[in-house]
């Protein structure tokens, strides 16, 4: 019976080549929406008032802050220009309080900003502000957000575990500002970025290949640069590039084709998001493990997978985290010895027999293989709408680089793997060989940093 539950599942997660196409071609069609008009699709193409990418010029001490992933991170960096690149470079990690999650917009910012100004206390010599010069920070907030300048944007709403009614619709950056006041810390904030926006400025930085970037971590999200004109929605001057980066917030992006199941519908429903984030929810670090789970309650309930009785924490939301889900399905040890120990610490489920141990390896690959194609999936449709999906004839051959960051990508590695190897089933050996994954780890933090000093206050007088 548990062998039935499981087979049902996997039908449901299938995700053979044509209708990861389908998804593609879905991808890209709502890209167009999204770009065409406000609210012409669930993609929100977010204009990111990035029309320049780092050029390697930057330089000065500038500061990141980086919400919205696993752990709050506050940076320095000091930047030397083309010839020192980056000079110096420190960096910290808070986790945030998970009350702080769901609170008021104030103790959120409150807290943020006391952490930031810890740690500006610890300005060594190693950095130098220039005499009389304000200090100036890039804000990576990793939350949908409408922009009205780089540095000025109202929050649209909360994605991920975050849930904090009155800061919606408010200016994040005024926010901010407000709460540095209050803690005493002069500060400017001279670029508001998402963290796909910060991922694409910092992999350019190292690469010029880098045309867009991807987060698989605890939510999922693209960016990419696209050109002005092709965004109609956009009704600002055209920027002298001729290029804007757009955030797709592709975590929101939805799909007659996605292969849904009942378990991330009940999943759904209990969010604190419900009918939102559709995507996200079946492919980014903080649900799989809770998917994995919920069929796994469904096998003890129905199917007695694990005796008798239901085992009481199996109940538990959110209790299986997907790094400990990503350790059970790399146990390659003959009697599965982790999963059994895994499953013992975390679930409290003693004596598993072989059989019991390799079903729930077998329920670990199979949502990890659904999300990972589901990505490379995503990734297609923006090779597609950027004309990279193809070889061009006597043309000298383009490289596309997609810089790729997040804790899930960079810690799964049957996920990341999947991934890629996806992706080059889609594109053909040719094309294939022109498109390059490249993991970007903290890209985020120091692209922000980039960003900050290319719309610095004091840009003219340097
Ligand atoms: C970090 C980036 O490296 O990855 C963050 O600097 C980003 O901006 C994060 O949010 C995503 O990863 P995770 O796995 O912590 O959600
Ligand atoms: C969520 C956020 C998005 C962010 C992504 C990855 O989808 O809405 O802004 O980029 O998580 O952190």
């Amino acid at each position: 019976r548990a062998m039935a539950i499981l087979r049902e599942f996997e039908e449901k997660c299938a995700t053979p080549i044509g209708k990861l196409r389908q998804v593609a071609d879905a991808m890209a069609v709502e890209m167009h929406a999204g770009l065409a008009s406000e609210g012409g699709s669930k993609l929100k193409m977010l204009i990111s008032y990035v029309d320049n990418l780092p050029t390697g010029d930057e330089h000065g001490l500038f500061y990141a802050l980086d919400l919205g992933g696993t752990n709050f991170r506050v940076l320095r960096v000091q930047l030397g220009g083309k010839e020192g690149r980056v000079v110096h470079q420190e960096s910290t990690e808070v986790s945030i309080p998970q009350k702080l999650m769901v609170s008021t917009s104030d103790e959120l910012f409150d807290f943020i900003a006391t952490e930031l100004a810890k740690f500006v206390a610890t300005e060594g010599d190693d950095f130098r502000l220039s005499a009389g010069r304000q200090r100036e920070l890039g804000f990576t907030f990793s939350f949908p957000v409408k922009q009205s300048s780089i540095n000025s944007g109202t929050l649209l709403n909360w994605t991920k575990g975050f849930s904090i009614d009155d800061a919606i619709g408010e200016d994040v950056v005024a926010e901010l500002t407000k709460a540095m006041k209050r803690k005493d810390l002069d500060m400017r904030v001279a670029a508001l970025v998402n963290d796909t926006i910060g991922t694409l400025a910092g992999g350019r930085y190292f690469n010029e290949d880098v045309v867009a970037a991807v987060i698989l971590g605890t939510g999922t999200n693209a960016a990419y640069v696209e050109r002005a004109h092709a965004i109609p929605k956009w009704h600002g001057l055209l920027p002298k590039s001729g290029e804007m980066v757009i955030n797709m917030e592709w975590g929101n992006f939805r799909s007659s084709h996605l292969p849904v199941t009942e378990y991330d519908h009940a999943l759904d429903v209990e969010s604190l998001n419900v009918g939102e984030q559709i995507f996200e929810k079946i492919i980014s670090g903080m649900y799989l493990g809770d998917i994995v789970r919920r069929v796994l309650c469904k096998m003890a309930e129905e199917a007695a997978l694990f005796g008798d009785i239901v085992p009481p924490k199996l109940k538990v939301p959110f209790i299986l985290r997907t790094p400990e889900m990503s350790t059970m399905h790399n146990d390659a040890s003959p009697d599965l010895r982790v999963v059994g120990s895994k499953l013992k610490d975390i679930l409290g489920i003693s004596n598993t027999s072989l059989k019991t141990r390799k079903v729930v390896v077998e329920l670990c690959d199979i949502v990890a293989t659904r999300g990972a194609r589901l990505s490379a999936a995503g990734i297609l449709g923006i090779l597609k709408k950027s004309g990279r999906d193809t070889v061009k004839e006597g043309a000298e051959k383009q490289r596309s680089v997609v810089a790729v960051d997040g804790g899930l990508f960079e810690h799964y590695t049957e996920f990341n793997k999947c991934v890629r190897s996806t992706l080059r089933e889609l594109l053909g050996e040719e094309v294939a060989d022109t498109v390059f994954i490249e993991l970007a780890n903290d890209g985020s933090g120091i692209g922000a940093t980039l960003l900050a000093a290319s719309h610095s206050q004091y840009l003219e007088e340097s």
